[in-house]
């Protein structure tokens, strides 16, 4: 039978949708190795550490549990959550401003749904909330953020924003640390931009599903800033090395307690609830207990060291890049190299082209900046620098100290992909 691929059969909304360059770049990499080649993957933004014994073991006794759970979730679990909540804050939150959903796309899609606004994001900003909207038929806003400001939105670039879209609401999606820069705000960024929040009655999506990955330990939220307007958004992807396992779960202001409920209808209509044994090994990661923390301790020392030696590498090669303070990402920018590089391959126009042409010449797979909102022919690149045995390293880690040597040994795919790009452009 032909397969079915003319126009009329698909909803206007989706007759554009194009696959992303960094599916494109998947499936490139895919055809490389079948041939045989090795590709370093800085392309991958999951966690390469396992989920904590302690919270596996919860799984493996929830397996029984097998009824439909509650829409919002799991009660013991928005408890759990709240206080988890509660711990990183400061804040006092009641459970019953809890949310659960499977993973934190699908409630950011949930609330992009039901809020009637337009999206601000700054540029660059995460691959998937722009063609949410876009599914949506919701109108967005990119703001420009710059290198010289390690990529962070700025009080007065949000302001301008605000001041463009008066008759409408407006919603800002804010992640950090940040996918793809790698760089978060501090006290004073965070307050400033609360001004401006406050003045224009924003709702915020506080993305901070990397929160724990700061790789320091000093993560703040901007909800401490305020508190009245900002949804902390989270789950157990990132620090719990749990993306699979699908749960996500956002943290309301008690005024948005309506939208809450909104989105618990929807979820009613659409997945109904979080698989039951998912939720009850999350009340094990949220409450915390020693085993974790020290995973997390470790984790963090881990990601740090390696974030700080691919930066210093790429700076030293004269690659720019902000200074990584959390998650799994750096966010060089080629642009400089322009020139050199168009005496080898004349058709490097943009970012997409660049990042092709680094994995057919080194086996080095980037995202491209254009896929994160940036201009096209602006030649940035998110690289994710996780390409290793997180279980390796992370036992190891345990009684080692983690340094450049200690890299070379457990992490040598880091190691090697900064050389091959770094020798690629010089
Ligand atoms: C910035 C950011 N937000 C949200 C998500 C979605 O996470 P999940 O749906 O697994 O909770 C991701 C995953 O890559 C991410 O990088």
């Amino acid at each position: 039978m032909q397969p079915i691929t003319e126009l009329h059969h698909f909803t206007p909304r989706v007759q554009n949708l194009k696959p992303s360059a960094t599916l494109r770049i998947n499936e490139h990499s895919q055809a490389l190795e079948e041939q045989g080649r090795e590709i370093i993957r800085f392309g991958f933004g999951q966690s390469p550490f396992p989920v904590p014994q302690s919270v596996v073991k919860s799984l493996q006794e929830g397996a029984v549990k097998k009824a439909y759970l509650p829409v919002k979730g799991l009660p013991e679990l928005r408890r759990a959550f709240a206080k988890y909540i509660q711990r990183k804050t400061g804040m006092e939150v009641d459970p019953e401003d809890m949310l659960i959903g499977p993973g934190s796309k699908e409630l950011i899609f949930h609330l992009q749904m039901a809020h009637e606004s337009v999206l601000l994001l700054p540029s660059p900003s995460w691959v998937s909330y722009e063609p949410q909207a876009a599914l949506l038929g919701k109108p967005v806003h990119w703001i420009e953020t710059r290198a010289e400001n390690q990529w962070r939105l700025q009080a007065a670039e949000l302001e301008k924003a605000c001041l463009k879209h008066t008759d409408i609401n407006k919603l800002l999606i804010l992640n950090y640390p940040n996918n793809p820069t790698g760089t978060t705000y501090s006290a004073a960024d965070l307050v400033a931009l609360a001004e401006v929040a406050k003045r224009h009655n924003l709702l915020i999506l506080a993305d901070e599903i990397y929160g724990d990955m700061h790789h320091e330990g000093r993560h703040l939220s901007i909800a401490q800033y305020y508190p009245e307007g900002t949804i902390i958004s989270t789950g157990l992807s990132k620090w719990c090395g749990a993306g699979g396992w699908r749960l996500g779960t956002f943290a309301f202001p008690p005024r948005w307690r309506k939208m809450l409920d909104i989105m618990a209808v929807i979820a009613s209509e659409s997945f109904t609830s979080v698989s039951s044994p998912i939720q009850y090994a999350a009340v094990t990661a949220f409450e915390g207990n020693d085993d974790i923390s020290e995973y997390v301790k470790t984790s963090r020392r881990i990601l740090k060291t390696a974030a700080r030696y691919v930066h210093r590498k790429l700076e030293e090669a004269g690659i720019p890049t902000a200074e990584p303070e959390g998650g799994f990402y750096l966010f060089p920018d080629f642009t400089p190299w322009r020139n050199q590089l168009n005496g080898q391959a004349p058709q490097l126009a943009t970012s997409a082209d660049f990042c092709r042409f680094l994995l057919e010449k080194t086996g080095v797979a980037l995202l491209p900046g254009s896929d994160f909102g940036r201009p096209k022919d602006e030649l940035t690149a998110r690289l994710s620098y996780v390409d290793f045995d997180g279980e390796r390293a992370l036992e190891a880690a345990r009684h080692l100290e983690v340094n450049d040597a200690f890299l070379e040994k457990y992490c040598p795919k880091v190691c090697r992909g900064t050389e091959l790009i770094c020798t690629f452009v010089s």
